[in-house]
């Protein structure tokens, strides 16, 4: 895997910090994402004046897009504390159990990778997520009973790549459920002048519109392009992000004009070279990168499918006609539209 790579849009340790400080407090501060936002705002306003819970809420989409930063607007605009676990870090039911006894009412708890929890840990949510209640088993043997424990109503809030990793007892569960797309352009232009302000750098419009462009959609992607051109412009330029600025940077950092990082160009060379263009299988294609299938079908293949570099068809992946034209390559006479 890529992650130490500068476009990567999984967390490294430095985002995190960096993230907090950026972060949106309020639907209002948040940019993109226009219709979870309005159905956002209305739900909240709705649990809001009738003074419950707000329903479960699924948030599901590529890395980087904003889930666990939503996560926390939503709990924000609530008014109320959030708790933050994350699946493969939930360990014993116990541990579930204590999170889940220890809210109050209507605070929210926010999961992470909510689809890589345990069954057995899978099992506690359900009864919590439905009636407010822990099924709790004492004893061992013959003389083991159940106990029911009730928790306040909260609100669960779930983070993951793809529903489709979920079981579906766990999905049916989240009354609220919304897929996070990549941003637009102009959108992630905003963030970057957002995240500029606020961490005092100067930039130019232009500057910030090149950011944008090689951010691949990606806020989390953008904030740390502007990180590295910002030590740019502060050790070479006297501080001021100008377009020349960045692009020096960027080409110091070897971002491509794509945003595309060595995966997907290997992704995209592979399919080519190794399998005439396609189509082929998403299982043939990640044994010949060698990388995990589900990093290819969660992270790299969503995006260059919506650029355009990449086609689902019935019988596998095919690069497009632009994938070829990015290689300086003839795409085979199939993908001609003459
Ligand atoms: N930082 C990261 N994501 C953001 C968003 N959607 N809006 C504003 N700032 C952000």
């Amino acid at each position: 895997m890529s992650d130490d790579r500068i476009l990567t849009a999984a967390r490294a340790d430095e985002d995190v910090q960096y993230e907090a400080g950026l972060r949106p407090r309020t639907l209002d501060e948040y940019i993109g994402q226009d219709r979870i936002r309005e159905n956002l705002h209305v739900s909240i306003a709705a649990a809001r004046q009738r003074g419950e819970a707000l329903d479960h809420v699924l948030l599901y989409g590529p890395p980087g897009l904003g889930k666990t930063t939503l996560a926390y607007v939503i709990a924000n605009e609530l008014g109320v504390a959030i708790r933050a676990t994350a699946g493969p870090v939930i360990e014993r039911a116990g541990d579930l159990a204590a999170m889940l006894t220890n809210l109050q009412a209507r605070e929210a708890l926010f999961i992470d990778e909510v689809h890589r929890m345990s069954p057995a840990i899978e099992e506690i949510l359900y009864p919590a997520m439905e009636d407010y209640e822990l099924d709790i088993m004492i004893g061992q043997g013959p003389s083991a009973r159940s106990v029911k424990v009730p928790v306040h109503r909260f609100t669960l809030i779930g983070a993951t790549t793809r529903t489709g990793l979920l079981t579906s007892p766990l999905r049916a569960r989240f009354g609220i459920v919304h897929r996070l797309d990549y941003y637009t352009e102009d959108d992630i232009r905003e963030i970057v002048q957002r995240s500029a302000r606020i961490v005092g750098v100067p930039i130019d419009l232009d500057a910030a519109v090149e950011i944008a462009r090689r951010s691949r959609g990606t806020p989390r992607v953008a904030n740390r392009l502007l990180r590295r051109v910002r030590d740019y412009a502060q050790v070479r330029a006297g501080g001021h992000i100008t377009l020349d600025v960045a692009l020096q940077a960027l080409r110091l950092l070897e971002v491509d004009e794509q945003g595309f990082d060595e995966v997907d160009r290997r992704l995209l060379r592979t399919i080519i070279e190794k399998f005439g263009g396609g189509p082929v299988g998403v299982g043939s294609l990640a044994a010949a990168m060698s990388e995990e299938r589900d990093a290819i079908e969660d992270i790299y293949e969503p995006f260059l499918i919506q650029i355009g570099f990449l086609d689902r068809t019935p019988r596998g992946r095919v690069a497009t006609a632009r994938a070829y034209e990015y290689f300086g390559l003839a795409a085979p006479g199939r993908d001609r539209l003459w």
